[in-house]
């Protein structure tokens, strides 16, 4: 147990800041073992009643304090940093500390990546660079300098524009950069390192040239060509969609290799996870493509939802991440398929988001209470936050909704913002009422909607009776009806749409809930309709309506929205998962009717169905999907369950699963969406095929287009069906790939992913990997991709009965809680759901969890979670 138990902070506790810095002077004599900080900063005092300036510092080394120049001794340092006693009104402070980057394995501050030296600031690293008001509203001017040994980081960037630099005559140099732009210390950057540089540039609307440079390590700039493209058509897009133009001459995307999350929007020097700039075709899959694309968007929106308007505080987090997770997923959906792209982040937000908000840790995407900022980062705040934005965008229309984004910017430019401010744009600029829709961002769960209907042939009158109930969480017990756009369409057995009316007018399709329960009643309606609910799913609920078989094989058929057909197949499965998993539990056989069969049959060999949305459609829920069905999952039954439904597709449509994959051949690579739904269909077939009783002809088939690939997108396939399936050609595959790529990081996570999903022998196989020539402990996209794809995406292995799962997590973690507490934290979320799981695994759970709360010098990070989880079991 930690010595003094973390203090949590709370959201309503804000207050302003007492000082306020208005413009900073940073000097870095730059060097691994040892670097050596000068901050001069102009310090303005906000609070007359208050001389002690508070600043935060950690793991520093203060050498000198100076006020206005002279030396001054009226301090102490505390714990969390430095108090400076009896403080002019205004004046200059110069701090010098040293700081050690070689040590600093959390990645957090000035670390070591590589060769090179670089940053990470969000969202309270600058505490660890110098003594600082580390708070995302206290926003000031930065230049800074830097100093280093010129042969190894012949590079030195920081934010905004290269002002000076110059030569020493020991072999380093310096260069001093200055950042226009008043920003708050989060999204301060620094970089220096040895680079191979990819330069472009872009002209803006107001016909400004903008230089763009991606600096890649040596030797990978054919790698970089894909992220240029993208970041181009980011800028272009937000000029034409947003009307947003960029504000400086210069735009830098740094790739390193060790990054703790996947990228970040430092103002004019954007630092990426390597995994989210590097990609060609024969290393990197469509995926990951697509992955890029959408991340290079993210950052560089950023530049105007989170830097130019940044948030008050980091409750407000949701403000700029939502907002521009919404961005970006508009970005690319304008970029590709709008209804592919919106499948893929519901998926994520089901399987995802839907688990923490039964989890321990659920929260609303403005959280209240936070005792590690960094585990706030969630899916909740950004694709839930994102879900926000686009039910409002739902309620406005992109006029207003963009209306709204302009007084946002009226009024708020160059400061820190709340959440409300932006509602409160939203509303004056669309004159709509949004008092009520503010609850959700402060409450959290899931919201449900049971739904009931009711057709009166004589009167030819349709009523909806729909009721909505969010389940308790363990932040808040009790919820109250939020306001819900729920999108809907009726239809007749032709398939034709039914024009919607009530009292002789025409009403809109998306229909606004706000009570716990209510009632619609649609005229005129001639035949007994079926209904599709929750078009586009326009509001992020589970939904419970007594769907027939029928019903739902007829809206995957005849839907006009791509989502419904999609959602109609997955209910449609889940109608069968839910009953099977019960078999299955009973010792009963498990049963899928030839109807259902046939109804994936027709889209299969639908003419008019994008490629990609057949795969989709064609594709199993994942295990962690199908957990979201039940309250008390069970691990063994869904994973049985979930193969024999394969096997059933996969005997019940061989011929056209074939047919199709051979059919859909491409000559060769291109990234195009239409190649690349193609390509998704294709290996969709040969997923399934593999799981029929015919094992010989899919190993032929899987070895060949292994061997015949020239891309990773088909021989990554073709290796996870041979994994998956267990097919005889799977180790000789393996094998193959780590000779190919063990030099390879970013390659090798894939092969490391896809072992720790292995359905056999799982944990034998991750433990024997931990010492594989190509893992380290050190590097956090290697945790992940073995660790984390293992706890979270192969819950049979993880959660075996034996605890023997749980009992491996908690030796990393006691290993990494020291490294990377920021690593650890998201690796621990699978632990702590105890309450999902029937008695035997929850017990083996919580003492997993309790031999974790004893560790010596447990993180905040760890600490906050665990409680979480012991406290929901109570
Ligand atoms: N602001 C970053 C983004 O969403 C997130 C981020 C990057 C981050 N690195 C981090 C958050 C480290 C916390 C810690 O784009
Ligand atoms: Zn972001």
């Amino acid at each position: 147990m930690n010595k003094n138990s973390p203090i949590a902070k709370y959201r309503l506790d804000y207050k302003k800041p007492d000082f306020t810095i208005i413009d900073i002077d940073l000097e870095f004599d730059l060097a691994p073992e040892l670097t050596t900080v000068t901050a001069r900063s102009h310090i303005v005092q906000q609070n007359k009643a208050q001389d002690t300036l508070i600043l935060d510092g950690e793991d520093l080394k203060l050498l000198t304090i100076n006020i206005n120049e002279q030396p001054w001794h009226d301090y102490k340092i505390t714990e969390s940093g430095i108090e400076i006693y009896h403080v002019p009104e205004e004046f200059t402070l110069t701090i010098i500390n040293e700081i050690k980057p070689i040590d600093n394995t959390a990645l957090e501050g000035l670390y070591v990546s590589g060769d090179a030296l670089c940053t990470q600031c969000e969202a309270e690293g600058f505490r660890h660079i110098t003594y600082y008001l580390d708070r995302p509203d206290v926003l000031a001017r930065f230049t800074t300098r830097i100093t280093a040994n010129k042969a190894l980081y012949p590079y030195l960037l920081s934010n905004g524009n290269r002002i000076a630099q110059g030569q020493l005559d020991d072999g380093r140099h310096w260069v001093q950069w200055q950042d226009p732009f008043p920003k708050p210390s989060y999204l301060f950057a620094l970089v220096a390192g040895d680079f191979d540089v990819l330069c472009d540039t872009f002209i803006s609307k107001s016909q400004r040239k903008v230089d763009l440079e991606i600096y890649v390590d040596k030797g990978n700039l054919d790698r970089s060509q894909w992220a240029m493209t993208s970041l181009k058509n980011a800028m272009q897009w937000d000029e034409s969609r947003f009307g947003l133009e960029y504000d400086l001459d210069i735009f830098m995307i740094v790739a390193v290799d060790f990054f703790n999350m996947g990228a970040m929007e430092n103002k004019g020097l954007n630092i990426f996870n390597s995994k989210y700039v590097l990609a060609k075709p024969e290393t990197a899959t469509d995926h990951d493509y697509l992955g890029i694309e959408g991340v290079i968007g993210h950052e560089y929106f950023h530049n105007w939802t989170g830097n130019r308007v940044t948030c008050r505080d980091w409750f407000q987090l949701s403000l700029k991440e939502g907002l521009t997770v919404f961005r970006d997923q508009e970005f690319s959906a304008d970029m590709g398929s709008r209804a592919v792209k919106r499948i893929d982040d519901v998926k994520i937000l089901r399987t995802v988001q839907f688990a923490e908000d039964a989890s321990p840790m659920a929260h609303p995407i403005r959280p209240d209470k936070v005792i590690e900022m960094n585990n706030f980062y969630t899916v909740t705040v950004y694709e839930k936050g994102a879900e926000v934005i686009r039910m409002m965008h739902t309620l406005l229309g992109e006029e207003k909704f963009q209306a709204g984004m302009q007084l946002y910017f009226q009024r708020h430019d160059g400061s820190a913002a709340t959440c409300d401010d932006f509602v409160q744009a939203m509303q004056d600029a669309s004159g709509i009422d949004l008092t009520h829709f503010k609850l959700w961002y402060s409450q959290s769960g899931t919201p449900e909607l049971t739904i009931t209907d009711h057709y009166d042939q004589q009167n030819q009158q349709y009523t909806l009776t729909v009721k909505q109930m969010t389940p308790p969480t363990l932040d808040q017990s009790e919820k109250q009806p939020l306001h819900i756009p729920l999108a809907i369409e009726l239809y007749q057995g032709s398939g034709e749409l039914i024009n919607l009316q009530y009292q002789g007018q025409t009403i809109n399709q998306v229909l606004n809930l706000h009570q716990a329960q209510q009632q619609f009643i649609f005229e005129n309606v001639k035949e007994k309709p079926i209904i599709a609910l929750l078009q586009d799913f326009s509001a992020p609920v589970k939904l419970h309506y007594n769907y027939q078989d029928n019903e739902l094989i007829f809206l995957m058929q005849k839907a006009n929205n791509a989502f419904n057909r999609y959602d109609a197949a997955q209910m449609l499965l889940a109608k069968y998962i839910y009953l099977n998993v019960s078999n299955y539990q009973q010792k009963q056989s498990l049963i899928l009717p030839d109807t259902v069969i046939d109804g994936f049959r027709a889209i299969l060999l639908s003419e008019q169905l994008d490629s990609a949305l057949i795969a989709q459609i064609l594709t199993l829920p994942s295990e962690n999907e199908i957990a979201n069905l039940f309250t008390i999952v069970d691990p063994d039954a869904i994973y049985q369950v979930r193969k024999f439904l394969l096997c059933q597709f996969a005997n019940g449509l061989y011929d056209e699963l074939y047919a199709i994959y051979h059919h859909h051949s491409l000559p060769y690579y291109r990234i195009t969406h239409t190649d690349m739904a193609k390509r998704a269909l294709r290996n969709c077939c040969l997923y399934i095929l593999s799981f029929a009783d015919n094992k010989k002809q899919a190993d032929l088939l899987v070895k060949s287009q292994y061997e015949q690939a020239d891309n990773m997108t088909d021989s990554l396939a073709a290796l996870h069906t041979a994994v998956m399936a267990q097919l005889p050609c799977k180790d000789i595959l393996l094998t193959d790939f780590d000779e190919q790529w063990h030099k390879d990081g970013l390659v090798m996570d894939k092969w490391f992913a896809l072992q720790a999903s292995s359905p056999n022998n799982a944990l034998q196989i991750v433990k024997k990997l931990l010492t594989h020539r190509s893992f380290s402990l050190n590097n956090p996209n290697r945790v992940r991709s073995l660790i984390g794809a293992f706890v979270n995406n192969n819950p049979a292995a993880f959660h075996m009965l034996d605890g023997s799962g749980y009992h491996f997590l908690v030796e990393i973690l006691t290993e990494l809680n020291q490294k990377n507490p920021q690593v650890a934290s998201r690796l621990i979320d699978p632990l702590i759901r105890l309450k999902r799981y029937d008695e035997k695994r929850a017990s083996l759970m919580r003492e997993a969890l309790e031999r974790l709360l004893k560790l010596n010098n447990l993180s905040n990070d760890l600490y906050e979670k665990i409680t979480k989880g012991l406290e929901n079991n109570a």
